[in-house]
């Protein structure tokens, strides 16, 4: 700990922005520096603590009861014995892996009601902050304008090392330097990551995706999507493997938690790991979004996610193994909608065209800036234009070709394939194919072949219009004749028939192994070179590898390159607005208040939801709108406890905080940093403002924390759960 303070001094922050006021509530905040450009602001808005009282690296402060999630997102120490609070859907994945038919927590949820039934989640960990420094000269300070973009990086990349290695020397802490604005400033971040994380209690499917895909990304919203973990440690209070003998962890710093009503208009933030914004496009960049991007991503997904529900629907175990990937699948396909529609209908490409245009004037009003900035614009024009196909051949391989499953069985082979090809020794060989044994065992328990090739059947069909030359003249007119039962046939090859047992797979190795010397197989061709599967697979990646993903990379280096230089001009130009850096998955805090919004004319939503409305939204008929028998019965006879509101339960509530993929399960705090709710969603016209922000539209959805409350205690009858909390009403 010691060497991490006596290195402070020498990154004390080299940028100082110049700045006048804050705008609105847009804005990802640095901890770091919420003193200096945020403090009075937030103050003027409401909030009754300091900014040290927020991040501080000298004494606990909100920071501490703060964490990453799992990798991809937030959650929040709520008692001093460890336990975290985070959303249902970012713990799904672990309560289904779970659950069986006959004990299926998704369905029925799961609450541990004692710590003996805690569930222990191997690779699943919880990350605090220790503390984080600006160490931008640090990083640059062999970085010099004549270097190519590669020396660039691999100096920053050096210097980087150096520096992370140098802060957390002699400490079970990790160390991260990471850019901010596009590469101008690098910050360092001291994290500790916790690896026994056990899962607490879940509620059923039901309440935790209450209106599931209908209401997700949409306001008005009535979903419990919360879920309860607890963080272990050794005896010593510090990370440890999972282990029997492991203890509930002792946070520097839990919250507490409000029972007082809530308000239009209170104070609120939002403080989590929001994952990934681009704020600073051009507007060449926008319309290759709106236009091909998304559109693309949409068409792929929606045919996906057809045939996964079809079969979901119609085997109750197949719903149970995909429950996870189906709804992370969904859940981007809308929000790519939601993006395109809210991007067209703020005129984003047209606004920023508007600001291309005055920064053009402004450069060209001033020698030295022309000499800096003349040809940006159009460099950034012509190098997006250059960079779309390879885009497209990027998004089409991930979306349509490695997402099947048989492409991820295929390529699983590719080193038995090439170790065959060099030639092999026998036992190397026996090594190697006895691992693969194992694979292929684990492959087949859940494959679904005809998922897999009704999927096949869109999407390998959009990789080959787009790469023709994958196949073979002869080929090519096989599948022209008959593209269905070309796509078939590549199912029925022998690695997929013949190879799903160790047996089949050394038969085969037999085979070429005697016709070559005893003790060492060589094959020519490779492994497979006959099964069609395998050579389609081959063929698509060696196409990829060569042809589109080199020059993808290289273009999308030179676009770093020029947004970044883009990026600091504009923050010489536009020097009456503060900016933030893009979201990149680090700590960041939003504020802005309770608020309701108004999409369209006459259209006037306001900022609470409650109990009723989930009642009025029951629809047993519906799966995504069944409401369990027990919460019924809660609300028919009224049994709300203590937390009930104006005779109701407060469900979910917005808020302006600007917020993004990464910030679910983040806190949701008071003016006193109480704890008042859990983040996790946006709202329709908001799904935008990862890439446009517009203050009228752009609202975070959280699950009230009285509505968690009385799920654990009434519903559940977990209330051993809440005696832990620190409940102030
Ligand atoms: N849209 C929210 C987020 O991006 C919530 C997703 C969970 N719900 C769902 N139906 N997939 O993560
Ligand atoms: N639901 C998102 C998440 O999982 C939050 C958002 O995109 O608003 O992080």
């Amino acid at each position: 700990m010691a060497k991490i303070f006596s290195l402070r001094p020498l990154f004390l922050c080299v940028l100082c922005l110049k700045l006048t006021f804050a705008v609105a509530d847009e804005g990802m905040w640095v901890p770091l520096f919420l003193a200096k450009y945020n403090e009075t602001d937030m103050q003027s808005k409401g909030l009754k603590l300091s900014a040290e009282d927020i991040y501080s690296v000298n004494h606990t402060s909100l920071k501490d009861a703060v964490v990453q999630f799992g990798g991809g997102c937030s959650g929040e120490m709520i008692s001093a014995e460890g336990l975290l609070l985070t959303n249902y859907h970012c713990g799904r994945s672990r309560v289904q892996s779970h659950s069986t038919l006959e004990n299926n927590f998704i369905e029925n949820g799961y609450w541990s009601m004692n710590r003996g039934e805690e569930l222990s989640n191997p690779g699943l960990t919880a990350t605090f902050l220790v503390l984080m420094e600006d160490v931008t000269s640090e990083v640059l300070k062999n970085v010099s304008s004549g270097m190519t973009e590669v020396e660039r990086f691999l100096a920053i990349e050096k210097a980087s090392k150096a520096i992370e290695r140098k802060m957390v020397e002699g400490t079970h802490y990790e160390a991260k330097v990471k850019e901010f604005f596009g590469g101008n400033e690098y910050y360092i971040f001291i994290t500790e990551t916790f690896k026994d994380v056990r899962l607490v209690g879940a509620p059923p499917y039901s309440i935790g995706n209450f209106g599931a895909d209908t209401d997700n990304w949409m306001w008005p919203r009535h979903t419990g999507d919360f879920a309860l973990f607890r963080i272990y440690s050794d005896s010593l209070n510090k990370p440890a493997e999972y282990s029997p003998d492991n203890v509930p962890y002792k946070p520097k710093k839990h919250f507490e938690i409000s029972m007082k009503e809530l308000k239009e208009g209170d104070f609120t933030m939002v403080f989590g790991f929001p994952g990934r914004t681009q704020e600073y496009l051009t507007s060449f960049a926008v319309k290759q979004l709106v236009e091909d991007e998304d559109p693309l991503k949409i068409s792929i997904r929606e045919k996906r996610l057809a045939v996964m529900e079809k079969a979901m629907d119609a085997d109750p175990q197949v719903k149970l193994n995909l429950t996870s990937k189906y709804a992370s699948i969904k859940n981007y396909y809308k929000k790519f909608i939601g993006e395109s529609i809210g991007l067209k209908k703020v005129d984003a490409v047209q606004r920023k065209q508007e600001l291309e245009k005055r920064f053009t004037e402004w450069v060209n009003a001033d020698a030295n800036r022309k000499v800096k900035y003349v040809n940006l614009l159009t460099e950034l024009e012509k190098t997006y234009a250059e960079f779309a196909p390879y885009n497209k051949g990027v998004v089409l391989y991930n979306e349509a070709f490695t997402t099947l499953d048989f492409v991820t069985y295929v390529n699983s082979f590719t080193k038995l394939s090439d170790l065959l090809k060099k030639g092999v020794k026998r036992e190397v060989l026996s090594a190697e194919v006895e691992r693969q044994a194992k694979y292929i065992r684990s492959f087949f328990k859940n494959y679904n072949r005809s998922i897999d090739l009704d999927c096949a059947n869109h999407q390998i069909k959009a990789i080959i219009d787009f790469m023709p030359e994958v196949l073979t003249e002869k080929q090519r007119k096989k599948y022209k004749k008959n593209n269905d039962e070309y796509i078939s046939t590549l199912f029925s090859g022998d690695l997929l028939d013949s190879l799903k047992s160790v047996a089949n797979l050394n038969a085969l190795i037999e085979r070429e192994g005697k016709k070559n010397i005893p003790d060492t197989i060589k094959s020519e061709n490779g492994f497979g070179a006959n099964d069609l599967a395998f050579q389609f697979v081959t063929s698509v990646n060696e196409n990829f590898k060569e042809n589109i993903y080199p020059n993808y990379v290289k273009l999308d280096i030179k676009l770093d390159s020029l947004n970044r230089i883009y990026t600091q001009a504009l923050r010489e130009f536009q020097t009456d607005k503060l900016f933030y850096p893009d979201a990149n998955s680090t700590m960041r805090l939003s504020y802005g208040k309770v608020e309701g919004y108004a999409p369209n004319d006459s259209v006037v939503y306001t900022p609470f939801t409650t109990i009723d409305g989930v009642i009025a939204k029951e629809n047993p008929n519906d799966k995504e709108f069944v409401v369990p028998a027990k919460l019924k019965e809660l609300y028919e006879k009224k049994d709300y406890g203590e937390y009930a509101v104006n005779g109701t339960i407060p469900v979910c509530f917005i808020a302006s905080n600007h917020s993004t993929g990464g910030n679910s399960g983040a806190p949701v705090l008071n003016a006193q940093g109480q704890l008042i709710g859990t983040n996790f969603d946006r709202n329709w016209e908001g799904t935008a403002a990862d890439v446009m922000y517009d203050p009228a539209m752009a609202r975070n959805i959280s699950v009230d924390i009285r509505y968690t409350l009385f799920i654990i205690d009434k519903f559940a009858g977990a209330k051993h759960l809440i005696d832990e909390m620190t409940i102030i009403k």
